[in-house]
Parts: structure tokens; C-alpha cells; sequence
């Protein structure tokens, strides 16, 4: 090709570009209506641009012009999203009532099942199959303290609360249908199975404002499943269309209060799942920020939610993440701050929670943070704690260990050790750190300290608990600091 010709080329080019964008208008003036007649107070906008307009008492609006997608989107509260090429848009109403009866769609992918999430929404489907969420009603460790076998017969839900199934499973396995009101998790099939899946989550029309906890799981979200024949999926864009299916958006998919429904519960009249309620007190909700802020972060690599399926591209920071990470180590590392130092022969540690938006450990009730002091000699031999803190006896293996339990401890009848959430409690104790509030101990110790080793450990289950079950995985270590005295 000789530059004459490139040349050329840019020129028409040019020329076909000015062309395009002189022809569109400058302004869009159009109206928005149902079948009554205009509707006032609609959100009109382009598809895939930012800018949006409200229309007025005639249902009338004025748009500027774009020079992206030629669809128009409009919505409103109770309505459907709408589009259309053209500046007349229609809006359709949501259904009056929830389909009890609606088929669940499976999250997994099947070209042989038009619907299935995983057939258009590879990426995302991805991100969730990573997540604890798409566990829920699978996870063996989960299921074992549900309803484990005869070696197991405490920290056994079914067992110690034969009633209570229906409970667990309406958080954990919400699509699980039981005619029989056996609510057995472990026999979940199909999408049930599939635990807390798409479909489930994106029928949610809105969630409790008040009294969160109380109502949970299946009770506290309220879903809008469509009639038979009619597709309807909410979310959290207000311009996303497809043939065949109809979108409504909701505010609540951004706000904590969506992840409340499951993440907030006093089961069985225990505050057993608090995180919500510990979320309202921290600052980081001060700062705006959400759950989703933290756990559904953009990880700015999806740019089409259905490439080749009519996604469009879109700002890859709009658009969440489905993986949801919970105390993976890196999040804890940089959620708790370690600080050691040795001043007047004695052991100072701080612990610092920060830019976490809830107490730390926070979720299931077992969760702890261990804090472990250990002083060698000079000839590596262990010395004695003269003064300071000491593991109690639900540390497991590390009971009367100079350090520090942070955890949430429920205590029933005669209990030693803690109890789970679904045995009638007695007693309760929490001393988990506070977001922004420094924890301190001081350790002294018999004799000539040469070393000190501080370290901190996330322990999921408590360690009897753990031990009994042969989980090898359940202690991550989060910090270690060594110090060595100087000489004296
Ligand atoms: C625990 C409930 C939950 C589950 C399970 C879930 N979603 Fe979402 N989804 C959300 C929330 C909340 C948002 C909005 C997040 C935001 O914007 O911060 C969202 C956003 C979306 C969006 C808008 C684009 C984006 O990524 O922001 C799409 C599309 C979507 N989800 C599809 C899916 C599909 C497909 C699955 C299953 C593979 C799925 N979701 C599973 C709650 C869920
Ligand atoms: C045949 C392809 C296809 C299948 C199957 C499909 N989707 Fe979508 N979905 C789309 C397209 C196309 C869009 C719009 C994309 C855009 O606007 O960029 C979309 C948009 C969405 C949105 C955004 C709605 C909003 O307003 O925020 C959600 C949520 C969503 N889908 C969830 C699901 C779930 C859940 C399933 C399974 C039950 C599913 N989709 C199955 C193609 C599909
Ligand atoms: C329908 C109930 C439900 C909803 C709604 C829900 N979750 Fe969950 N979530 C669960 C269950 C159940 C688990 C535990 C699954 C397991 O560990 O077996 C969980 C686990 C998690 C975890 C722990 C992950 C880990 O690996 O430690 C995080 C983080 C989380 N959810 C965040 C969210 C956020 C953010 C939202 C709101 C956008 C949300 N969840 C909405 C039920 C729900
Ligand atoms: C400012 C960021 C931030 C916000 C906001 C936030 N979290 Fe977290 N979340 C974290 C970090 C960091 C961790 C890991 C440290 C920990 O365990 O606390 C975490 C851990 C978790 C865990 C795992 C707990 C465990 O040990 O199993 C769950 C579940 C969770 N968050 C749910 C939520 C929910 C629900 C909300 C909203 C009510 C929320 N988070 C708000 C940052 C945040
Ligand atoms: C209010 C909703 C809700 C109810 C009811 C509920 N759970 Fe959970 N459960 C959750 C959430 C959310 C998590 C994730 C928290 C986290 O990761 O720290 C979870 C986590 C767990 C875990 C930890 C799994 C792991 O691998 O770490 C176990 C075990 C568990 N639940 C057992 C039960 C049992 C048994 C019942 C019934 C007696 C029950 N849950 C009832 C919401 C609920």
C-alpha cells in the first residue's frame, strides 16, 4: 500500500466520521409511557454511557445525542427496564406477586439448557464457582457439623437440634425444597445443590430495612420470581437488555443491607451471625463502604459480562467480582497489624484492625485469632511466663501458652470448652478486635530472655472441634515477629 493511498483512506474515513456525527441529533427529545399513558419521573439514558435525564410530568425528556450505542434505556421503581431504538419508550410493569412455583435455573453451564448462567456468563460463573457461596450446601466441613456420622456426635446440628435443619438451610442451601420438611442438606440435588447460586441471588427485589437477624436467610430477602412463559432478572445496572428476557435494577444489589439477609442471624435466640450488625458500628460504613465495596471489588479484567452473547463492552471497574474472598491470608495480613517490642525487660505487643468493615474474626461464631509468645535462653531453652496473659482451656493445644484468645465464646450447660450456636446457651463472651481499636498485652518472663517469637494465628473451628474431625488445615499462621534481647 503507497502512503497516497493511506492517505486517501484517512481522509474518507474522516469524512464518513464527520458524516455520522453531524447526521445524529444533537439533542433527543422523547417520552416515556405505559399502557395508561406518560410517566413521569422515569431515568432515561444511551446504553453503556453515563449520563441520565429524569422525565417529567408529561413523561417528557431531553437527552443529548451520542456518538456510542443508538439504544435508548429507560426505568423506573416497578417497572422493568425498557429500550429502544427509538425516543418513544414503553415501560412494562413488574409482576404483582412472587411465583411460588417458578423452576430454578442452574448455574452451570449446558448448552443443551438455553438458560444456564455459565452458557453466556462464563467469566462471572468462574469468579462464583471460587467462592464459598457455590459451597454452600457442598462444603464437607459444613456438612459435618450439620449432620456428621456416628463418630461424631456432639457439634452435630441434626443430632443435638433434630428440628433445626430447616434453619441451617434456609442461609445455606435456599432453593433446597423438602416436601417431606426433612430439610436434609446433605441429600440436596440439582440447583439446590448449587447452594447460593445466581439465580437465587438475582431474583432478590429487595431486603428488610429493620429488624435484621431476626428474620434471615430465605425469610429476610424478598424475591420476585416471574410468572411460566416471562424472564425477569434483577441486578445492579439499570441499562442491561437482552431479547426474550427483561432486567429490573435495584439499588439494594450495592448496599450491605442486600448481604444482611444471610449475613446477620439469631438462630435459634443466639446472635449467632453478627457481621452486619458489627459492620453498622464500623467506621469503614462511615467511609461508604459496603460489603460489596470490599468483597465483590472489581478486579478491572472483565470488560463483557456475555461476550458473544449480547453483552456490551462496558467500564471493567463498573462491573463486581463473584469470587466474595473471605479471611484468605492475604486479607488478614494486611487487615491486622503485628507490632512487638521488647521495653523494660518485658514483651509489648499491639494488634491493630484496620480498613475492615467488621469485627475481626467476624462470620461463623468459631472463628478466633490466637496470639502466641514464646522466650528462649540463650541456650534455647523455653522460660516461664513471671507475668501476663495465658491461653485459657478452649485454646485446644495451646491452653495455659502465654498469649491471647480473640474470639467469640458461647458457653452452654456444664461446658468447658465452647458450645456450638444450636445448644441452649448460658454464658457468652467476645473479645475479637474492634476495627481501629488497638488491643495491647504485656508479657514478662522468668529468667534471661534471649529470643521471643510472637506470632498470630486464624483458627477457623475450635481446636477440639477440628482435632476430632482430622482437619489438619484448620490454623493459618497471619504474623510472625522474632526479637532477640541484646545481650545484658
Ligand atoms: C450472593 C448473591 C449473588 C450470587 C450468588 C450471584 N450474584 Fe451476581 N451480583 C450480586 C450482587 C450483589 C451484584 C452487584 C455487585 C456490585 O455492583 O457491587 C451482582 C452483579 C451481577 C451482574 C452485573 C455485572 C457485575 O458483575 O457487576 C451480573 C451480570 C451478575 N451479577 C450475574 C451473576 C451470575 C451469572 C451469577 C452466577 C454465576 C451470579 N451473578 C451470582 C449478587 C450475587
Ligand atoms: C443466552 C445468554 C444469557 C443467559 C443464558 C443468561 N444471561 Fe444474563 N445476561 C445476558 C445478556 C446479553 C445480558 C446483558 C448484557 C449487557 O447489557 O451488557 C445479561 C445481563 C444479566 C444481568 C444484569 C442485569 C442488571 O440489570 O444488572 C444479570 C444479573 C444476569 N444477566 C444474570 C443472569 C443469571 C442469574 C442467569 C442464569 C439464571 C443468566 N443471566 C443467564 C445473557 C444471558
Ligand atoms: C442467601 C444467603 C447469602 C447471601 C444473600 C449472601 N451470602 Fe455470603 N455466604 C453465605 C453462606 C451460607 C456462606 C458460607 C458458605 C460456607 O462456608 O460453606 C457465605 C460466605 C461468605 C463469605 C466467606 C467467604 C470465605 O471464603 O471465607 C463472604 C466474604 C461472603 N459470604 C460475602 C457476601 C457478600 C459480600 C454478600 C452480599 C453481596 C453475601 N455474602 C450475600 C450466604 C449468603
Ligand atoms: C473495608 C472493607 C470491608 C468491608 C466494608 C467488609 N468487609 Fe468483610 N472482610 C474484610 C477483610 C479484610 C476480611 C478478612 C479479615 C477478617 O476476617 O475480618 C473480611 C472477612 C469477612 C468474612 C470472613 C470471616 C471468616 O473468618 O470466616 C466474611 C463472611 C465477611 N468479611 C463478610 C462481610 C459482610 C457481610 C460485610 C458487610 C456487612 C463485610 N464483610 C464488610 C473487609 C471488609
Ligand atoms: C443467617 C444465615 C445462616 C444460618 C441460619 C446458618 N448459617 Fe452457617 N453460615 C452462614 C454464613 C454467612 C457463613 C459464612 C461465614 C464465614 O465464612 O465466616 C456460615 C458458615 C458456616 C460454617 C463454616 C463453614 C466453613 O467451612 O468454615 C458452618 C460449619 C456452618 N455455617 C454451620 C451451620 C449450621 C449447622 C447451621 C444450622 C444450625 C447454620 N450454619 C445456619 C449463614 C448461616
Amino acid at each position: 500500500m503507497s502512503a497516497r493511498t493511506i492517505a486517501v483512506g484517512l481522509l474518507l474515513t474522516c469524512i464518513a466520521i464527520t458524516t455520522i456525527l453531524l447526521i445524529r441529533p444533537v439533542v433527543v427529545d422523547g417520552v416515556v409511557h405505559d399502557a395508561h399513558g406518560p410517566i413521569p419521573d422515569a431515568t432515561i439514558g444511551w446504553q453503556g454511557r453515563g449520563e441520565r435525564v429524569r422525565s417529567d410530568l408529561d413523561g417528557r425528556f431531553r437527552l443529548p445525542g451520542n456518538s456510542g450505542s443508538s439504544w435508548l434505556v429507560a426505568h423506573k421503581p416497578g417497572f422493568r427496564i425498557t429500550s429502544s431504538l427509538s425516543p418513544s419508550l414503553h415501560l412494562n410493569p413488574l409482576p404483582n406477586e412472587d411465583n411460588d412455583a417458578y423452576e430454578w435455573i442452574d448455574p452451570h453451564r449446558d448448552l443443551s439448557k438455553p438458560h444456564n448462567c455459565a452458557n453466556c456468563h462464563g467469566e462471572i460463573y468462574r469468579e462464583w464457582l471460587g467462592s464459598a457461596h457455590a459451597k454452600s450446601a457442598t462444603n464437607p466441613k459444613f456438612l459435618s457439623l450439620f449432620d456428621g456420622d456416628n463418630r461424631h456426635l456432639s457439634w452435630n446440628a441434626r443430632r443435638e437440634h433434630p428440628d433445626g435443619s430447616a434453619v441451617c438451610a434456609s442461609c445455606h442451601a435456599p432453593t433446597l425444597r423438602s416436601p417431606t420438611l426433612d430439610y436434609d442438606i446433605r441429600k440436596a440435588e440439582g440447583v439446590a445443590k448449587a447452594g447460593v447460586h445466581c439465580d437465587y441471588c438475582h431474583k432478590v427485589a429487595d431486603t428488610a430495612t429493620d429488624n435484621f437477624g431476626k428474620l434471615f436467610g430465605r425469610d429476610a430477602l424478598a424475591l420476585l420470581r416471574p410468572p411460566a412463559g416471562d424472564m425477569l432478572t434483577f441486578g445492579p445496572l439499570d441499562d442491561a437488555i437482552r431479547p426474550g428476557e427483561s432486567f429490573a435494577v435495584s439499588p439494594i444489589y450495592k448496599e450491605s443491607r442486600y448481604c444482611a439477609g444471610c449475613h446477620e442471624g439469631v438462630v435459634f435466640g443466639v446472635h449467632a451471625y453478627a457481621t452486619y450488625s458489627e459492620w453498622l458500628a464500623s467506621p469503614a460504613r462511615g467511609q461508604g463502604k459496603q460489603c460489596q465495596t470490599c468483597h465483590m471489588a472489581p478486579t478491572g479484567a472483565m470488560t463483557n459480562i456475555a461476550p458473544g452473547k449480547g453483552g456490551i463492552e462496558r467500564e471493567p471497574l463498573s462491573l463486581a467480582s463473584h469470587h466474595t474472598p473471605g479471611t484468605t491470608p492475604a486479607m488478614l495480613r494486611r487487615a491486622v497489624r503485628l507490632q512487638a517490642d521488647l521495653r523494660d525487660n518485658a514483651v509489648h505487643v499491639e494488634l491493630l484492625a484496620s480498613d475492615v468493615g467488621h469485627r475481626v474474626p467476624t462470620g461463623f461464631p468459631d472463628r478466633q485469632l490466637i496470639l502466641v509468645v514464646h522466650a528462649t535462653d540463650a541456650e534455647g531453652s523455653d522460660v516461664s511466663l513471671h507475668e501476663g496473659p495465658k491461653l485459657p482451656a478452649s485454646a485446644g493445644n495451646l491452653a495455659q501458652v502465654p498469649g491471647v484468645l480473640y474470639a467469640k465464646q458461647l458457653v452452654g450447660e456444664h461446658a468447658k470448652t465452647p458450645s456450638p450456636f444450636w445448644l441452649p446457651m448460658f454464658d457468652s463472651t467476645d473479645t475479637r478486635l474492634h476495627p481501629d481499636q488497638p488491643e495491647r498485652a504485656t508479657f514478662r518472663f522468668n529468667g534471661e530472655v534471649r529470643r521471643v517469637v510472637v506470632q498470630l494465628w486464624y483458627r477457623r473451628f475450635w481446636h477440639h472441634v477440628a482435632a476430632s474431625r482430622g482437619w489438619t488445615d484448620n490454623d493459618t499462621l497471619v504474623h510472625e515477629v522474632t526479637l532477640d534481647w541484646p545481650k545484658r
